[in-house]
């Protein structure tokens, strides 16, 4: 097992290992005084592991309820958190007690605002399930659900008081689910990690705990230096703002890895063509991406894209904070007038039929 430490307000461990869901119960024990434990999960995480989560919270002595709801992000609304909200109540849930994300990014994101905003903040453990929760969700104390006008438009920082990544919970991934993740773990590299690069590319089976740990100790510098996102933590959005883009083009029937996939390769051909990235690092990328199962192309236009993308709560004023390859495994911050966005997607799309 490998122990990550965030050194924020309030500290906290993110553990990476296997077996981990088993060590729910003392872990809550630990992170809270009070008896009770109320899990959050969703229709595909319940069949797997529920049971397992609950019989370690009883193990230690903790009386354990569970609330299980649709799977999908059109879940992750204002009446499943109030539904969530009600459900804690009615279960006599107290300040001394805590919540358990056990799932992916939507699972972690609803309990975490759940837990920020239910009797004005409660404990809570984030247990997550996929690669892509592990490596970048369940850390760092963003929290959301969305509205009709856009994803993740309310939140709140709140960190959870310790994040368990079992890696036994990856395995039963579906390919398509793992190789989602696999987008935010190069994202990383391409970020600032060119070591981690050099795992990937290796040949044979990468060593996931070692990955994930690299992943999640990056975040967790970002996280430290910037924990409410206003400067060197918005690095974590590399591919992210023409990503979500195509993400909303295609009314999220894109996921949310797939399009971080092509957002990377859409800014760093265009960051390529106006000299501030040198050209070995785009083939460098896209033969990552096409390692690990990830597209590279979209068939939206430059004109759709930058609509969609100008809804982005990254935009700022008249300027948007791009995130732009500088080198192989290091990008910086680049603050363009939101005008000068079209020009840079066209550059990005424009050697697609290559
Ligand atoms: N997912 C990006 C961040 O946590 O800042």
């Amino acid at each position: 097992m490998t122990s990550v430490k965030i050194q924020t307000a309030a500290p906290y461990a993110v553990e990476v290992g296997a077996g981990l869901l088993e060590r729910a119960g003392e872990t809550a024990r630990s992170c809270w005084k009070g008896p009770a434990a109320a899990v959050v999960t969703d229709s595909n995480v319940a069949p797997l592991y529920l049971e397992r989560c609950l019989d370690s919270l009883k193990e230690a002595g903790l009386r354990a309820v569970s609330f299980v709801f649709l799977a999908g992000e059109a879940s992750k609304n204002g009446k499943t958190y109030l539904e969530l909200l009600e459900f804690l109540a009615q279960n006599q849930i107290t300040r001394a007690d805590g919540l358990i994300a056990l799932g992916g990014g939507v699972v972690g994101d609803l309990t975490g605002f759940a837990a920020a905003t239910f009797l004005r903040g409660i404990p809570f453990l984030q247990l997550p399930t996929t690669l892509l929760a592990a490596v970048d969700a369940s850390v760092g104390g963003k929290t959301a659900i969305d509205l009709e006008h856009g994803k993740n438009l309310a939140g709140a920082f709140y960190q959870p008081r310790a994040v368990l990544c079992d890696l036994d919970c990856l395995k039963t991934l579906p390919a398509e689910v793992f190789s989602d993740g696999c987008a935010e773990v190069i994202k990383y590299g391409m970020i600032g990690d060119e070591a981690l690069l050099s795992l990937l590319n290796a040949p044979g089976e990468p060593d996931w705990e070692d990955i994930i740990a690299r992943c999640v100790a990056q975040k967790g510098r970002l996280v430290e230096e910037d924990e409410f996102d206003t400067g060197a933590r918005q690095l974590l959005n590399l591919g992210h703002t023409i990503g979500h883009g195509i993400e909303a083009c295609s009314g999220y029937q894109i996921s949310h890895g797939k399009a971080v996939a092509i957002g990377m390769v859409l800014i760093t051909r265009a960051a390529a063509s106006y000299g501030l990235c040198p050209p070995e690092v785009l083939p460098g990328l896209l033969s990552l991406l096409n390692k690990y199962g990830l597209p590279e192309r979209t068939d939206y236009d430059a004109q759709a894209l930058y609509q969609r993308t100008l809804s982005d709560k990254k935009r700022s004023g008249d300027h948007i904070q791009l995130v732009v390859p500088a080198a192989w495994g290091k990008s910086v911050l680049h603050s363009l007038p939101v005008g000068e966005l079209e020009t840079w997607i066209e550059r990005g799309l424009s050697c697609r039929a290559q």
